[in-house]
């Protein structure tokens, strides 16, 4: 299947993101398909090392041969949160993380991420390591799956989704999303009254959960200021509340946010990009002082 997501802000990232000489040290640690950094390398001199990570193979497959009229690319298979500047005494000058799965990881029904599509149970992002959403449910507490369902989508029926999960699996075992959308009482066309899947929340928590999106979130904020060169530029694009409030906070005082305000997209790109309606983007600077 061709790599296809569109990046996320990208004229803003571009305008702040930039640099001016090829004496830089440029990483993508989300690399995806590498929309964002082919457009990055495009408008700028080339720098002297790029970094491109990304947890899934398969979009570091994609991003290869997306990048491959740039030399100088080190790929890396790895989850961000093992990046640390002991491995990377050098530093960065710019460092770009887009939280979350790509449209292409959403599209892909084998890696079951969407309850529109049939398949596997699966939903890690790094599909070598780990327990997969299947795995998980079929032995996750009642009482567990209540709290994720709560701190990550906060979902008022997390009780009954909770119960009714518990009874279906006791009786049969769940393997695909069409099962286990089934055993919630639904189908994979349900709607509710805005559109949305019913099923939308649960779904993200329980992708949240098991890639540990938000702990892994908070080990690479925290290393963050020791990774980037004085001057040095990060940029942060999440798509949930709670993400954009812990990059916020945990940010306070060690790096200096470049605008007051969070940016979110234009009326345009909206439009364009459905995905885009929940960016939350953030570019902070590590100044010469601090
Ligand atoms: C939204 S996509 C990035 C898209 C990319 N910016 C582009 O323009 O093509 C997010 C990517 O980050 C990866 N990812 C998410 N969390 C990660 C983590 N903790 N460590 C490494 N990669 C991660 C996902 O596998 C996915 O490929």
């Amino acid at each position: 299947m061709i790599f296809k997501h569109a990046p996320v802000l990208l004229r803003e990232i571009l305008a702040d993101m930039s640099w001016k000489n090829s004496d830089v040290v440029v990483a993508d640690f989300t690399v995806g398909g590498g929309g964002h950094l082919k457009a990055l390398l495009e408008n700028n001199p080339l720098p002297k090392k790029i970094l491109a990570v990304d947890q899934d193979p398969a979009a570091l497959k994609a991003a290869k041969e997306n990048l491959k009229d740039f030399p100088n690319i080190e790929f890396l298979h790895s989850n961000f949160s093992e990046i640390s500047a002991d491995k990377f005494p050098e530093k960065f000058d710019r460092i770009s993380i887009d939280l979350g799965v790509s449209s292409h990881q959403l599209d892909s029904a084998e890696r079951g991420f969407s309850f529109q599509k049939d398949g596997p149970l699966d939903m890690r992002m790094n599909p070598t390591a780990g327990e997969s959403a299947a795995e998980w449910l079929a032995h996750c507490s009642e009482e567990e799956f209540i709290k994720i369902l709560r701190d990550y989508a906060d979902e008022s029926r997390a009780r009954p989704i909770a119960k009714k999960w518990s009874d279906a699996r006791a009786s049969k075992a769940i393997r695909t999303t069409r099962e286990f959308v089934e055993a919630l009482g639904f189908t994979l066309e349900s709607k509710d009254r805005k559109g949305r899947h019913p099923l939308t929340r649960a779904f993200q928590a329980i992708r949240m959960h098991i890639n540990q999106e938000f702990q892994v979130l908070q080990k690479i904020l925290d290393e963050l200021p020791n990774l980037l060169k004085p001057n040095g530029r990060v940029s942060i694009l999440s798509f949930h509340s709670l993400e954009d409030r812990e990059v916020k906070w945990l940010l306070r005082g060690k790096l200096k946010q470049i605008h007051k305000k969070v940016i979110i997209a234009q009326d345009d790109e909206m439009d364009e990009n459905p995905r885009s309606r929940s960016a939350k983007l953030r570019i902070f600077e590590l100044t010469k002082e601090e």
